[in-house]
C-alpha cells in the first residue's frame, strides 16, 4: 500500500470506501484480493458489475501519462468490467478498455482492447483462448474424474495437518477442485 501511494496516487484495496465516494461505480457481491490497485486519480472513469472477482495483484488504470511530458496531457479512457467476470492475478487492465460480462481473464494478462461477452482470455496483449462456456464444461467434466474438495479440506474449515499431506497426496499428477 505504501508503494503504491507514493507512485502518484494510487491506493490500494483499504480505500475502496473512499474511492467510491470519489465515483467509482461498483456492483454487489465483489470480492477485491489484496495488492489490487484501483486508478484513485480517475477512478469515476470505473464501472465494476456484479459478483466480479478481482485477483490478487491486479491494477485497474483509467489513465496513461506517457504523453504528459511531451504534449502537457495525460491520455484518459473509462473502464467497464461487466457482471460475473473473474480478472486473474496480476493481471493489468489499461484506459479505454471495456471487458464483458462473463468473462475470464488470464493470470498476467494485459488487457488491451475490449472483450467480448463470455470469452477466456489471456496473454499480453490479452487474445481469446476459449469461450467461457467451453472452459467451465472442460472442468466441469475434470471433477467428475479428479478430486473434489469440500470446505472440511479449506484454512476455514480448520483442515488438519494429516488433510494437508493427503491433499498433496491426491494432487501429485494433476489438478483438484476445492469448494
Ligand atoms: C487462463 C486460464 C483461465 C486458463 O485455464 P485452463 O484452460 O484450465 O488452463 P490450461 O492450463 O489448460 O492452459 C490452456 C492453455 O492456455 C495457456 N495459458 C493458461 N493460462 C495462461 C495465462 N494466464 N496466460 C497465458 N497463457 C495461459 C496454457 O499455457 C495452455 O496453452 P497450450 O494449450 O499452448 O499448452 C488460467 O490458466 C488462469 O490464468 N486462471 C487465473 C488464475 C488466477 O489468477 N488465480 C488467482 C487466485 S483466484
Amino acid at each position: 500500500m505504501f508503494r503504491a501511494r507514493i507512485i502518484g496516487g494510487m491506493f490500494d484495496v483499504e480505500d475502496i470506501r473512499r474511492l467510491k465516494k470519489r465515483g467509482l461505480v461498483m456492483g454487489r457481491n465483489v470480492k477485491i484480493m489484496s495488492g489490487v490497485v484501483i486508478d484513485s486519480s480517475h477512478c469515476w472513469l470505473i464501472d465494476i458489475g456484479n459478483n466480479v472477482t478481482i485477483a490478487p495483484g491486479v491494477h485497474i488504470i483509467a489513465h496513461d501519462a506517457s504523453t504528459k511530458y511531451h504534449l502537457g496531457y495525460t491520455k484518459i479512457g473509462r473502464i467497464s468490467i461487466g457482471d460475473n467476470t473473474f480478472i486473474g492475478a496480476r493481471s493489468v487492465i489499461l484506459p479505454n478498455v471495456r471487458i464483458g460480462r462473463n468473462v475470464v481473464v488470464g493470470a498476467g494478462s494485459v488487457v488491451t482492447r475490449n472483450i467480448p461477452d463470455g470469452m477466456v482470455v489471456a496473454g499480453n496483449p490479452a487474445s481469446v483462448v476459449t469461450t467461457t462456456t467451453n472452459y467451465m464444461n472442460r472442468h466441469r467434466k475434470a471433477m467428475k474424474k479428479r478430486p473434489v474438495f469440500d470446505t472440511t479440506w479449506t484454512l476455514h474449515g480448520k483442515i488438519s495437518d494429516k488433510k494437508k499431506h493427503e491433499m498433496k497426496r491426491m494432487l501429485r499428477d494433476g489438478i483438484g477442485f476445492i469448494e
